[in-house]
């Protein structure tokens, strides 16, 4: 089989890319090793900022995320005693949505398998070769156990953070990464519980940061601070729901509570891997970097790098040019690292690290930002998105 951009990995990157690239005629074949069910319950982000919501709505899916999706105007941050509004169009002129990751890919998968280029589910052992010539190819087994080559123009690695892409581009020394594992980890619920509140509320609290957001009007999402090597059944929903209440408690305002129905501990780490390119293989979202999820960068990011990677590959296979194509990296980089600086200011104004000199810092970072526009208006723009090319 042959075809112009071979991509690995079906999440809201790889889809995004090929759904991109068809509308630029473009042809590509996605391979996914996950099944379609898999790919589409998994739980993760929930935050689109405006250019995702665009973008998304440029590419033919704006129907169902502009019906069911909830547009915000801001971000409530709390520390004790003290619930301010950051009202986003003000500062910025922005908001963002609340429309699940697990939608996104959905409305993505839908329209690939509604006359869009083929995705291959439940693939196993890619590998892709020859990234260094102009003809590399992906050797992979199919869903029925036969093994196939996928000969191509260029390999986009959109395989997320554990693929086989992103060691192939540092293989040898070629390329760096940084890291930091934060010393905190989120237990994330989901409840059949109608939000209680109109705004996402970031808090502060001496027990641990706690984040209330939502997925429609009938469904929360919530997230408590706790340590990385925390078991899951340790947290009882009674013990859950109590530290949520504890932790956004203000005076005159309660939170519903209400059946849980999925609950996880994630990780929390910073990484950047560089370049994001060898050869005719290029890199783009989670196959890349990986931020911490306070400030929701990390599904922004990957439609940013393939809003960057699409144009340089049409430039590139339809125009024979290759400066995009060479300046992608660097430029997809200067964003990862503008979302990696904010994503772990955000981290470390909001969790409590145990000691009380942090605390204090904290607090008084979080009254500057209520306090000031300069400072607030510096949240806002990053929050809601900085222009393309950041
Ligand atoms: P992925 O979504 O990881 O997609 C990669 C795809 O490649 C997957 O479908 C995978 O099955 C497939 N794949 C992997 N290896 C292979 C292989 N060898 N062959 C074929 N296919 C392969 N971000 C936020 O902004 N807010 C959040 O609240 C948030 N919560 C998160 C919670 C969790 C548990 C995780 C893991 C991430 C979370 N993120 C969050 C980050 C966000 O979900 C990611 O940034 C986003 O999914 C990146 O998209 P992607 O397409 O690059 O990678
Ligand atoms: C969500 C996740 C985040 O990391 C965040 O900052 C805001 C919202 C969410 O899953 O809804």
């Amino acid at each position: 089989v042959r075809t112009q951009v071979g991509i690995i990995g079906a999440g809201p990157a790889g889809l995004l890319l090929s759904r991109l690239l068809a509308l630029q005629g473009i042809d590509s074949v996605v391979l996914e090793n996950r099944s379609r069910a898999y790919a589409e319950a998994r739980i993760r982000a929930g935050i689109l900022e405006q250019h995702s919501v665009d973008t998304l709505t440029d590419v033919g899916l704006g129907a169902r995320l502009h019906r069911e999706g909830l547009e915000h105007h801001g971000i409530y941050l709390q520390y004790p005693e003290t619930r301010h509004k950051l009202h986003f169009p003000e500062l910025c002129g922005r908001t963002v949505w609340v429309y699940g990751q697990t939608e996104v890919v959905k409305d993505l998968i839908a329209a690939q398998l509604d006359g869009g280029p083929p995705l291959l589910f439940g693939v196993s052992d890619v590998v892709p070769e020859d990234v260094d010539t102009d003809s590399p190819r992906i050797r992979f087994t199919d869903a029925d156990g036969v093994p196939r080559v996928l000969e191509c123009d260029v390999v986009a690695g959109t395989d997320g953070f554990h693929g086989v892409s992103r060691p192939l581009v540092l293989e040898g020394n070629r390329g760096r990464v940084w890291e930091r594992t934060y010393p905190y980890a989120w237990l994330g619920v989901l409840a059949d519980v109608a939000p209680s509140t109109d705004e996402l509320i970031y808090a502060w609290h001496p027990d641990g940061f706690a984040l209330h957001s939502m997925r429609s009007p009938s469904v929360s999402r919530l997230y408590l601070q706790v340590d990385p090597d925390e078991k899951i059944e340790d947290w009882s929903d009674d013990r859950i729901w109590e530290g949520l209440a504890t932790r956004f408690a203000l005076d005159g305002w309660e939170l519903n509570s209400g059946p849980i129905t999925e609950k996880s501990v994630l990780p929390m780490r910073s990484f950047v891997s560089a370049p994001m390119r060898r050869g005719r293989l290029f890199l783009a979202g989670d196959a890349a970097h990986i931020v911490p999820p306070t400030g929701a960068k990390g599904l922004n990011l990957a439609i940013a790098d393939v809003t960057l990677l699409a144009t340089a590959l049409v430039r590139l296979l339809k125009e024979g040019q290759t400066d995009l194509a060479d300046s992608y990296s660097d430029r997809a980089l200067a964003r990862v690292w503008r979302c990696t600086h904010f994503s772990w200011w955000m981290t470390s104004m909001l969790h409590r690290s145990g000691d009380d000199f942090d605390a204090e810092l904290q607090l008084c970072q979080l009254r500057r930002v209520c306090s000031s526009e300069a400072a607030a208006r510096e949240l806002a723009e990053n929050y809601t998105g900085l222009p393309l090319d950041h």
